[in-house]
């Protein structure tokens, strides 16, 4: 499980982050010999899916001021996880999220709160807990006070439409190899120009389909 980091407990004991867990475990449930069992073999078996879709449904509810921001639904079937979309919901009210286990979520409770499907990568997880934290850690992350430059997060990966520039640290050399020169030249330009240019090579490998969006763009 991931522990979190000190700029996150920042951002969270600062009030700027905060979260609220609903367990659908809690409560009366029917299952199979008292085990919970929320798939479809629950509804084959017992014909008592309606607790546990009237539980989601509930879970899922926009509170009265209706400023708890979008009702996302992790899923592999869902829209690609962008830094995009990260940026969009950092920025918003908030999320709503619906995590899956077994086959997934009945899809009236899906429809009825008009969830949209977030995929958090091309496989397949057994359940929305982890995919829940990435888009959580990725928004948390943006929000005000986390970075103490805001000049870092502009220069990072996907800003721009490019995959970031490599970095080096102290010592200048290490095991006989050097930092690129030009980055202890002083000549900032020179350094911009540098980063720019690695920054595309790095994209043009690895990533043709961002580099050709990038190129596209002009
Ligand atoms: C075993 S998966 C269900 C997979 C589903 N039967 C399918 O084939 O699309 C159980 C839950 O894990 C979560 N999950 C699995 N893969 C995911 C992914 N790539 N992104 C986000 N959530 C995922 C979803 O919440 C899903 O309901």
């Amino acid at each position: 499980m991931k522990t979190l980091e000190l700029h996150e407990l920042e951002c969270i004991s600062g009030g700027q982050a905060g979260g609220q867990g609903v367990d659908l475990c809690e409560g009366p449930m029917h299952g199979i010999d008292g085990i919970m069992n929320a798939d479809n073999a629950y509804f084959a078996v017992h014909g008592k899916l309606v607790p546990i879709l009237q539980k989601l449904y509930d879970a899922a509810a926009v509170e009265a001021s209706g400023e708890i921001g979008p009702l996302i639904y992790l899923s592999p079937r869902g829209a690609p996880l962008t830094q995009a979309k990260v940026k969009d919901l950092a920025a918003g009210p908030g999320v709503r999220l619906l995590s899956g286990r077994y086959e997934g979520i009945d899809q009236r409770v899906l429809d009825a709160r008009e969830a949209e499907e977030i995929s958090v990568g091309d496989y397949v997880l057994s359940g929305g807990e982890l995919g829940a934290m990435i888009l959580i850690d990725a928004c948390i992350r943006l929000l005000p006070g986390f970075m103490n430059q805001a000049g870092s997060l502009v220069e990072e990966s996907f800003e721009g439409g490019l995959l970031e520039y490599p970095h080096y640290t102290r010592p200048r050399v290490w095991n006989g190899i050097e930092v690129p020169a030009v980055l202890t030249s002083g000549d900032h330009a020179r350094i911009a120009a540098w980063r720019q240019e690695q920054a595309e090579a790095t994209t043009r490998e690895r990533r043709p389909d961002m580099w050709a969006l990038f190129t596209r763009r002009g």
